[in-house]
């Protein structure tokens, strides 16, 4: 597949963005000579700038190690055209651009070719971009794919009007929603973890696991992001997404192939089985300044209102309910300006029936998704020695001691490689999107309808006051550290 001419649009190219992510990853993949052997990539943005200038901000973000002649090699590739978002003629310099650039290239227009247009924009340009590039660049003689980022909509209605509009330009065949947690190594190992090893599948129910909790804290606050963050708040940002994903890939039935649609069919029908989240069973948060008043609070930030009541950390309780795993509770936790980085699943077993040993304590499945890729397994042992206690050890896979010579890609380079290879298994579907905003949506307009106060933590610490208690209350077990 890597044979056939392909010309990637980044719109947005002088943002945030396509700076930190996007451009980064398709250096890897330069590197890593994974890319088309014909390529050319074209930056789009309003700012006006020089070709030195665009490839300066597009090496910004790379690593300081990298080789200047990688670095060379690549910038040989970036090309920029400068025009507004909704003008006609401005697309139409692009679309010549890149037939510049394929004629230049003599690439042959009858054979296949690949055009990718890469969203790195704010949404309230999406539908804007979308339709000028359907109707002013949009080549159909060529394969043409349509990467967009969160967020996608705002709710269940505004989502749904999104879709029909892209729907209304481009095939779902042709779109490619990125949820970047789908791209991470422990999140792709999960249905290799899942369908590849009968000890693990054998007992993924209901029958002998008690809890499931997924986990994300991020150290740091929304500094300089707070006017995106205030409308959007947790739940939006990292739950109905990020979180619901993990959660749909931990939960899901076996698909029958690992193609993108069944894989996709089968992610749907969990979501489709999970209720509509209660008030009652979430606890919600805002971070306050930190205890020696060296970090700032979240409406510290100048682009937030002094009245905010926008979620920085909350935490809930899903139920699935079916066969596998009615009963069983999913508790998801996000939050900034917690106590440190850490995004893992933790799959608590049930106790041991009729044990020889009374008062143990449970088994635990850990899969750390960040930052450091390990899974280890909570496992009680005899003390070794001549003692007879016993001792929880864990049997441990820690990617790094394991696999040390492997260097483990960041998300966007193998999601950007699975859009050039046109898989869609990593990327989410426009029936997934809807369910998961179905489960959200109607807990995010009762919060902001009756003004729901989020409770005060510091930045810092590990949550609210309760976070702890609230697991506690809900999985009836209490972690003792054994
Ligand atoms: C983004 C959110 O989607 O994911 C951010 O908008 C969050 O608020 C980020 O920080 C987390 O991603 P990662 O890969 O750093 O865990």
């Amino acid at each position: 597949k890597l044979d056939i001419p392909t010309t990637i649009v980044v719109f947005g190219a002088s943002g945030d963005l396509a700076k930190k992510k996007t451009f980064p990853a398709l250096f890897h993949l330069f590197e890593q000579n994974l890319l088309p052997k014909r390529i050319s990539i074209v930056g789009y943005a309003r700012t006006q700038m020089s070709p030195e200038e665009f490839h300066k901000r597009v090496i910004s973000h790379f690593k300081n190690d990298s080789k200047k002649e990688s670095v060379d090699g690549f910038l040989n590739l970036c090309r920029y055209v400068s025009g507004k978002y909704d003008v006609a003629d401005d697309f139409k310099r692009l679309r010549e651009e890149i037939e510049n650039q394929e004629a230049a290239a003599n690439i042959d227009k009858s054979g296949e070719r690949i055009h990718v247009y890469y969203m790195a924009l704010p949404p309230s340009v999406f539908v804007d971009v979308a339709t000028q590039v359907k109707n002013n660049v949009y080549d159909s003689s060529c394969i043409n794919r349509l990467v967009i980022e969160k967020p996608f909509g705002h709710d269940l209605e505004s989502s749904r009007n999104l879709s029909e509009d892209i729907g209304a330009l481009f095939n779902e065949s042709e779109v490619f929603r990125i949820d970047h947690y789908l791209g991470k190594e422990m999140v792709k190992n999960i249905i290799t973890l899942r369908f590849a090893n009968v000890f693990y599948e054998a007992v993924w129910n209901r029958h002998y696991i008690d809890n499931i909790q997924i986990t994300f804290k991020e150290p740091f606050g929304t500094e300089g992001r707070g006017g995106y963050f205030d409308e959007f708040g947790i739940i939006r940002d990292v739950m109905q997404n990020h979180l619901l994903q993990v959660l749909s890939v931990v939960a899901m039935n076996q698909p029958k192939s690992l193609g993108a649609e069944d894989v996709r069919d089968r992610k749907t029908e969990v979501l489709q089985r999970i209720l509509p989240i209660q008030l009652e069973d979430t606890l919600l948060g805002q971070y306050v300044k930190s205890v020696d008043g060296s970090k700032p609070g979240y409406k510290d930030d100048d682009t937030v209102p002094k009245d905010s009541i926008t979620p920085t950390f909350a935490q809930c309780v899903l139920h699935v309910d079916n066969d596998r795993w009615r009963g069983v509770p999913w508790i998801i936790k996000a939050g900034k300006a917690l106590d440190e980085a850490k995004m893992l699943i933790r799959i608590q077993y049930k106790d041991m029936p009729n044990s020889l040993f009374p008062n143990l304590a449970r088994n635990e499945l850990v899969i750390q998704v960040s930052p450091k890729e390990s899974m280890y397994i909570k496992t009680i042992v005899k003390e070794p020695g001549l003692s007879t206690n016993l001792a929880m050890s864990e049997l441990d896979l820690t990617y790094k001691t394991r696999y040390h010579d492997v260097k483990i890609p960041d998300a966007y380079a193998t999601l950007i490689l699975d859009v050039l290879n046109g898989d869609h298994s990593n990327f989410v579907r426009s029936d997934e999107l809807d369910e998961a905003w179905r489960i959200f949506t109607p807990l995010l307009h009762k919060i902001e309808s009756e003004r729901i106060k989020p409770l005060p933590y510091e930045y810092g610490s590990r949550g609210p006051e309760g976070t702890y208690q609230f697991v506690e209350d809900r999985v009836g077990y209490k972690r003792t550290g054994l």
